[in-house]
Order: structure tokens, then sequence, then C-alpha cells
């Protein structure tokens, strides 16, 4: 993998299956997952751009298949694991990465607004990890959700982001201590900020944003799609065989709060 610590062929003879495909952070871990050696099934709710992701993979040579299905919708999203599972085989590797996001107070939020998020983010969730069950490759599986900080910490103007990011946190515990007895390891990536994505192109649309935010992150930096992408693959390899119910944060040090200095009194 072009620019990875990671060996090339790592994933050899391994299948994933990733939700939420078709852009930013789950296309980059999807393409790496490929260069990695596995086959990759990607699912989103547009035909045309999931179609358009898969052919990114399939151009530098690799096996890769995408599929229309909304993740709100459990029926549409077993039926696309169906497909995806008799043409690249039962599953190593699922994530579950579908989200949606806008920047609105509580009050600005109507109830199907935020339900339409919770909706998206942990209902859809619900249904990637529960579904894939039955195609998953036991024992040995990885499975890996795609949380945020705000699942974590509360966070201004992202009520319906905070609750279903922390219900992500907690249905990965939950389903790492009920699966693991069959050999099902199920653990969660919180990204930090991640440049060039939709997700930060909300929430820091301006450059003076993005400044601010860096100089309260320890490590002074935006995190790449690769950080995240280098870390799914730890997770699915052999190295991480003991690791479940995890929530790994790569964010550069946000969670450990404001590294800005801007509580130090003066003098310090
Ligand atoms: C208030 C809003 C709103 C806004 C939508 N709604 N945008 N309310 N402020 N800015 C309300 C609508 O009015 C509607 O409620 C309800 O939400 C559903 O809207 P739809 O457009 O019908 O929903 P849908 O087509 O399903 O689209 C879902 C979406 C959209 C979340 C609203 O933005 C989307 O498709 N997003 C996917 C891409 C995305 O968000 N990527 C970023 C992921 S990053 P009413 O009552 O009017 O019917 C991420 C961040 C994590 O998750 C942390 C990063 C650090
Ligand atoms: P993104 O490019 O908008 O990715 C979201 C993906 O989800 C898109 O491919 C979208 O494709 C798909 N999607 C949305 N609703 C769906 C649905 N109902 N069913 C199926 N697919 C759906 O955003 P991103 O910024 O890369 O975020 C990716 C993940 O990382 C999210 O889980 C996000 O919460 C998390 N995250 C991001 C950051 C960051 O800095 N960006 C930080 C922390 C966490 P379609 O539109 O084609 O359906």
């Amino acid at each position: 993998m072009a620019g990875s610590g990671l060996k090339d062929g790592i994933l050899a003879g391994k299948t994933a299956f990733v939700a939420g495909a078709s852009s930013g952070i789950n296309l980059g871990v999807a393409q790496a997952f490929a260069r990695a050696g596995a086959k990759v099934a990607l699912i989103s709710r547009s035909a045309e751009k999931i179609e358009a992701a898969a052919r990114t993979i399939t151009d530098e040579g690799f096996e890769a298949i995408g599929m229309a299905a909304d993740v709100r919708d459990y029926a549409a999203v077993e039926e696309a694991m169906r497909q995806a599972e008799g043409k690249l085989g039962k599953f190593d590797i699922v994530l579950s990465g579908a989200a949606g996001n806008f920047v609105a107070p509580a009050l600005g939020m109507s109830a199907n607004g935020f339900k339409t998020v919770v909706d998206i983010d942990l209902i859809g969730t619900f249904n990637v990890l529960r579904a894939s069950y039955q195609f998953l490759n036991r024992p040995g599986a990885s499975l890996i959700s795609i949380t945020a900080g705000q699942g974590a910490r509360p966070s201004m103007y992202q009520a319906h982001v905070c609750a279903a990011k922390a219900g992500i946190n907690m249905l990965t515990k939950c389903l790492a201590m009920e699966w693991g007895p069959a050999g099902v390891r199920v653990n969660a990536i919180s990204p930090g900020p991640i440049e060039d994505t939709e997700g930060m192109r909300r929430l820091a649309p301006s450059d003076e944003a993005e400044q601010r935010i860096k100089a309260r992150i320890a490590l002074r930096d935006y995190g790449t799609k690769t950080d995240i992408a280098e870390a799914a693959i730890f997770l699915s390899t052999e190295s991480a065989k003991y690791i479940t119910g995890t929530i790994m944060n790569v964010d550069g040090g946000s969670e450990l709060g404001d590294a800005g200095g801007s509580a130090i009194p003066d003098g310090f």
C-alpha cells in the first residue's frame, strides 16, 4: 500500500464489506483494503456514486463491486450482502461507516432531523453488523464501526451526532461481548478531524475555523484517510487477534481535550 507502514498483501485472500463507501474516509479504507490484497464490496445510497467508487478500485486492477443500499433498510443491506457473498465469498472484514451530519442547535432541529442522523449512524450500524453475522467467516472475522469524538464528548450543535455515535460506541462493546465466543471481534475507530472530507467541510467550512481546530489538537494537524485505513487494516490482521470491544482513537490526541493552552493562566 502506497505510503503505508503495513505490508502489501497483508489482507490477501480476505473479503471486506464496507458500508458508506462512496466517498471520504470509508472509500479511502476500502481502497486501502484492496491494495492490501482484499476483495471489496461497497455500498451507499447512490448507485451512480458507489459504482464510480468501486471503479476507482477495479481501475487499479483489484476486485471490487459497488451496490446501492441504504443502511436504514435492513432488507436492502441483507440483499446486498447476499450478492457480495455470492461474488466474493464470506466476509472476513465488515466496516460500518455510513453517516450523516449537519450543524444545528437542538432547537433548530426537527424531530425528523434528529431521527435521520440516528437512523443512518446508529440504526444503520446495527443493521450492517447484525445482517453481516450470517455472512461472516467465523471464527476470525473483524467488524469495525466508525464512530467520532462526539460519541465520548458533548459538542455544541451536534446533539444528533453525539447521541448516535455514543450509541455506536456502546453497541460495539455489546456486540464484542456477545460475538466474542464465536471468534468475531468488534471494534470501533474514532477518527479525529480528517483532511479533505465532507465531515470537516461541514464542521469547519473556513480556513479560520480549520486553524482554530488544529491549534487545539495535541499533534496540531488534521489526520489523513490513510491514518484511518492503517488502523482498520491493523484491526483486521492477526496482530490484533486479542483486541475486541475497543474504541480506537486515531485523532492526533483530540480526545485528550483542548491542547491549545487557552485555559493556562497568564505568566505560565
Ligand atoms: C437542520 C436539517 C438540516 C440542517 C437536514 N435537516 N439538514 N435540519 N439543519 N442543516 C433535516 C431536514 O429538514 C429533514 O427534517 C431531516 O433533516 C431529513 O433531511 P433529508 O434531507 O430528507 O434527509 P436525507 O436525504 O436522508 O439526508 C440525510 C442528511 C444529509 C444527513 C440530512 O445531509 C446527508 O445525506 N448526509 C450524508 C453526507 C454527510 O453528512 N457526510 C458527513 C458525515 S461526517 P424535516 O423535519 O424537515 O423533514 C460525520 C461527522 C462526524 O458524521 C464528526 C466529524 C468530526
Ligand atoms: P462522507 O464522505 O460524507 O461519507 C459518508 C458516506 O456514507 C458516503 O459515502 C455516503 O454515500 C454514505 N451514506 C450516507 N447515508 C447513507 C445511508 N443512509 N446508507 C448508506 N450509505 C450512506 O463523510 P466522511 O467525512 O468521510 O465520514 C465518514 C465516516 O467517518 C462517518 O462515519 C463519520 O461520522 C466519520 N468521521 C469523520 C470525521 C471527519 O473528519 N471527516 C471525523 C470523525 C468521524 P451516499 O451519499 O452515496 O449514500
